[in-house]
């Protein structure tokens, strides 16, 4: 006796799990077809051919409950737990990027993360970012332009990043000055913007919850490759919300949300010494497209 004999014919379950399913769906049915419905389907076929693949015994389908109740209890306006678990799980990505695929040349979307504002006031053209100073130096210039490799003027340039310890201003509230390492620019006629700030740090999820210690648990890595964040806006295109990496940063390839991707590499570049602590300069280039609805009218038309 396994604990799967049915007395009268042995199963290895696929059967028991296909008729749950059928029946699911059947109750499904005499509700009408909706998208709620759809999904719902869609993803109890999967559980019960997962339940069905994988076998959890009674206790480790506690265990999956118990770290479930526990995302739940960590989740809060300040910390959304089950948003860090879609990270951690390349589900937070894959969802960006099926709902912002780009036509070639132009540069890839990827999530905004928890630490964008809003409410950042325009910033003067060349204006430092860094509000409190500590860090070494950069001076980041770059150009916005169209498919077509036009500069596109007055778009809007969000910018946010962490410090040189990995921290986001909006994390410690009390160490850092309000709007620290963020910035809102307009770029000029040729598409182009520049602002000093600091060179940022990469930096590591939160390890002290649930899905920390499942991370940590399955040989796995919390750490982001150091980044700066930019947001797009003009008139006439698709908002971009990206990433630009530091391409030497050693976490580059173990990004733990899979937000990297070749088109946002960032070349670093340490400047000449003069004396003071270490500078360095980054040049980018980011390529808006069209919004989604010209795009269909503009293929329509070809
Ligand atoms: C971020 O880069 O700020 C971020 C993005 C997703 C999850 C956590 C942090
Ligand atoms: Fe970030």
């Amino acid at each position: 006796m396994d604990g799967h004999d049915t007395g009268s014919r042995r199963t290895d379950g696929s059967a028991e799990g296909a008729e749950l399913t059928l029946e699911f769906a059947r109750r499904l049915s005499e509700a009408g077809p909706s998208r709620l419905g759809e999904a719902a389907q869609a993803t109890v076929e999967r559980l019960h051919a997962l339940v069905t693949a994988l076998r959890p015994t009674s206790d480790e389908f506690r265990i999956a409950i118990d770290f479930l109740t526990e995302v739940g209890h960590y989740a809060d306006a300040r910390r959304q737990e089950w948003v860090l678990l879609a990270d951690v799980l390349g589900v937070s990505s894959l969802v960006e990027d099926l709902n912002t695929r780009r036509p070639a040349g132009a540069t890839p979307n990827t999530v905004a993360g928890p630490f964008y504002r809003s409410d950042v006031p325009e910033t003067a053209q060349g204006a430092s970012i860094s509000r409190d100073g500590k860090g070494e130096p950069l001076a980041v210039t770059g150009r916005i332009v169209d498919l077509d490799g036009q500069g596109v003027a007055g778009a809007t340039v969000e910018v946010w990043h962490a410090n040189a310890d990995g921290r986001y201003e909006n994390q410690e509230p009390d160490r850092q000055p309000e709007f620290n390492l963020r910035g809102r620019f307009r770029t000029d006629l040729q598409g182009r913007f520049r602002f000093a700030t600091i060179k940022p740090r990469g930096y590591a999820l939160p390890s002290d919850g649930p899905v920390g210690r499942l991370v940590t648990t399955l040989g796995l890595r919390l750490e982001r490759p150091a980044h700066i964040h930019f947001r797009v806006s003009a008139d006439g295109f698709e908002t971009l919300t990206t990433h630009v990496y530091d391409e030497a940063d050693p976490a580059i390839g173990r990004d733990a949300i899979f937000g990297v991707k070749p088109e946002l590499m960032g070349r670093y570049r340490v400047l000449p010494p003069d004396g003071g602590p270490r500078r360095h300069a980054l040049d980018l280039t980011l390529v808006l497209c069209p919004p989604p609805a010209e795009r269909a009218r503009i293929q329509g038309r070809l």
